[in-house]
């Protein structure tokens, strides 16, 4: 009998996927990062299985990347999953909990005991001490103050201005590195050009908690997203053999109208749909890698030019033996350079891998677009002579390093949103907001939480979501012709009621579609 359910299960399972390989699909996803396949994943669940995933690299994941490196498998992109202990559970947290993901809580309490200057001394605690808690008091009288501009709908200022306000500027070296671990290791730009509004206090930690936990694991962070996809893809245990998944198809052209999209790819395979999803990253929006016919309106442009992509770059290190400081109380420590931003923030291995002599140094922002455009040979010399400073001449050189290239690289174009001063939540609105058939998705599409895993993995669902409005209930989402969402609008109705501008493919009664 159990036998007999099995065999009917597996042959519906099989028909059901059969039939919607189809070459004129609803909807094709371009991308297959989290949001992308949230969004695939939501769409088959709720009964639209023609769809088409068109990836650009070999693999599922995007952004959650990992390697081997010198035998141990890290994390190149996201590592930590952010937001763990609060009111409400991490979806994320959730996932890593369902998979047994191997995990490491960081402990970033004991960093003010690990800070050194920049001749390379060890601070005493008592010299960093009142340091950190003037960066302490800056960071709730900054929060505090965003909640008050938020509450009377006040301007927005930098995290910077407000800073200033509280009447402390970082300048000194010690104050700048600690500045650095407070914003630009989270955020991965500095206070400067931050919004005050719309970063602090950090929606990620409000909601879900302050705790990070690293994660560690042989089968790497994308494990989740491929879990997530085996969920509705057709595999076997080694790899997708779903047709609806195409790997190594790097989209360069959208055409679209009313009547749906024809995409282009680089092999010059073409695809058409009624819908599609683009996943891909700001930097990619950026970058016109993709080229749109017509072009994208633009309110949708501006909005990606107005967004930074930022750059965040962990360095990795393999030693012959370890000759920092290990045990409790270590696995992070601070450098503070006379230039910000120079190697300030460091980690060690040792926690998760015992024994692996492995170290790494995150840099970000200008730092890491320099290191990106120099040789691995160079940044290993500027990395050794720092090192030296800490620890003494007699340390051994580096085995082998690995440097991450996200901006360089193409499909990436950096590594994640960070909302800039001068964007507002309308502003906001035009970035996730349809263009006819066009839906987008993906970190930066996350209002709340632009920038994290967790942001890509809801805002999949939420596209989708909308999307399926449109083609279940013709409820599609209509915007006026600067972009706005319909609703925001508070002219006057009849000139409002003129311009409107329907963009859902099911809204055959509109005549002339302006784009
Ligand atoms: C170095 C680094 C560290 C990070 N650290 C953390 C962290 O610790 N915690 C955390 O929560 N988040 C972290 N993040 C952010 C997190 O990785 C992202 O927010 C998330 O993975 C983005 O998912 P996505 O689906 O929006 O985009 P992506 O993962 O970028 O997916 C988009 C997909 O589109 C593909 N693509 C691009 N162009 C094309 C094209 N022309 N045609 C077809 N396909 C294309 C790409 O190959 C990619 O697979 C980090 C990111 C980086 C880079
Ligand atoms: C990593 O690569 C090394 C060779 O450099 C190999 O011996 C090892 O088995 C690999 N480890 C994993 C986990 O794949
Ligand atoms: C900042 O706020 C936190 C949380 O409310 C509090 O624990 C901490 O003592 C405050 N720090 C300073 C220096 O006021
Ligand atoms: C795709 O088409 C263009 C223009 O016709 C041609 O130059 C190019 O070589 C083709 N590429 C591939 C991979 O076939
Ligand atoms: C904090 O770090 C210092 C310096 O590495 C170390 O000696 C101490 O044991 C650590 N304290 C705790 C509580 O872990
Ligand atoms: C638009 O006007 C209505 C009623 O006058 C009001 O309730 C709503 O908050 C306004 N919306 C915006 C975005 O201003
Ligand atoms: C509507 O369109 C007309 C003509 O294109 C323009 O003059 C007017 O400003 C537009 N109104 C709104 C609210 O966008």
């Amino acid at each position: 009998m159990e036998c007999l359910v099995w065999l009917l299960m597996s042959c519906t399972s099989l028909l059901s996927l059969s039939a919607s390989s189809s070459e004129n699909p609803t909807v094709i996803i371009i991308g297959a990062g989290m949001s992308g396949i949230m969004a695939a994943k939501t769409l088959s669940e709720r009964g639209i299985n023609d769809f088409l995933i068109l990836e650009a690299s070999d693999r599922i994941g995007g952004r959650m990347l990992h390697t081997n490196f010198s035998g141990y498998v890290i994390e190149v992109g996201a590592n930590w999953v952010e937001g763990v202990g609060g009111q409400q559970e991490n979806p994320i947290w959730t996932l890593a909990k369902k998979y047994d993901l191997r995990v490491s809580y960081s402990d970033y309490n004991n960093i003010s005991a690990n800070t050194y200057n920049e001749e390379g001394e060890l601070l005493q605690l008592s010299k960093t001490k009142p340091h950190f808690d003037l960066a302490d008091a800056s960071f709730n009288y900054s929060n505090a103050l965003s909640f008050s501009l938020n509450a009377y709908s006040e301007e927005d200022v930098s995290i910077a201005t407000a800073q200033r306000l509280f009447g402390v500027i970082p300048t000194s070296p010690l104050d700048m590195a600690i500045d650095y671990f407070y914003y630009d290791f989270e955020i991965a730009e500095p206070p400067r050009i931050t919004s005050l509004k719309n970063v602090l206090p950090n929606p990620t930690f409000d909601y879900y908690g302050d705790s990070e936990y690293f994660v560690c694991d042989k089968r790497g962070y994308s494990y989740l997203p491929e879990q997530l996809a085996r969920e509705f893809l057709k595999h076997d245990n080694e790899k997708f053999i779903d047709s609806r998944l195409k790997l190594q198809k790097v989209v360069r052209q959208i055409k679209y109208s009313p009547h749906g999209v024809h995409i282009s790819t680089e092999d010059n395979s073409t695809y058409h749909a009624s819908y599609a999803i683009l996943s891909v990253s700001l930097g990619v929006l950026k970058s016109r890698l993709i080229t749109f016919k017509p072009d994208l309106p633009y309110w949708k442009i501006k909005t990606f030019y107005q967004f930074d992509m930022s750059i965040y770059t962990k360095i990795f290190l393999k030693f012959p033996y370890k000759f920092w400081p290990t045990g409790p109380g270590t696995e992070f420590f601070l450098y503070a350079d006379d230039k910000r931003g120079y190697y300030p923030f460091w980690q060690h291995l040792e926690n998760e891998y015992p024994g692996a002599n492995i170290l790494f140094v995150t840099v970000t922002d200008d730092e890491a677009r320099r290191i990106e455009q120099q040789s691995n040979k160079v940044t290993k010399e500027e990395i050794m002579e720092i090192l030296k400073k800490l620890f003494g001449e007699g340390i051994p050189e580096a085995e082998d390093v690995l440097v991450p290239r996200w901006w360089k690289n193409r499909f990436y174009g950096g590594s994640y949103t960070n909302w800039p001063i001068g964007v507002s939540g309308a502003d906001f609105d035009r970035m996730k907001v349809p263009v006819g058939p066009l839906y987008f998705t993906g970190e930066h599409t996350s209002e709340k939480f632009n920038g994290y895993v967790h942001g890509a993995y809801l805002a999949g669902i939420a596209t989708a979501e909308t999307l399926l409005d449109c083609i279940n209930h013709g409820k599609c989402r209509e915007v006026t012709s600067d972009g706005l969402p319909w609703a925001h609008q508070n002219n006057s109705q009849a000139d409002i009621q003129a311009n409107k501008t329907c963009t859902g493919v099911c809204c055959k009664d509109v005549q002339q579609v302006r784009l």
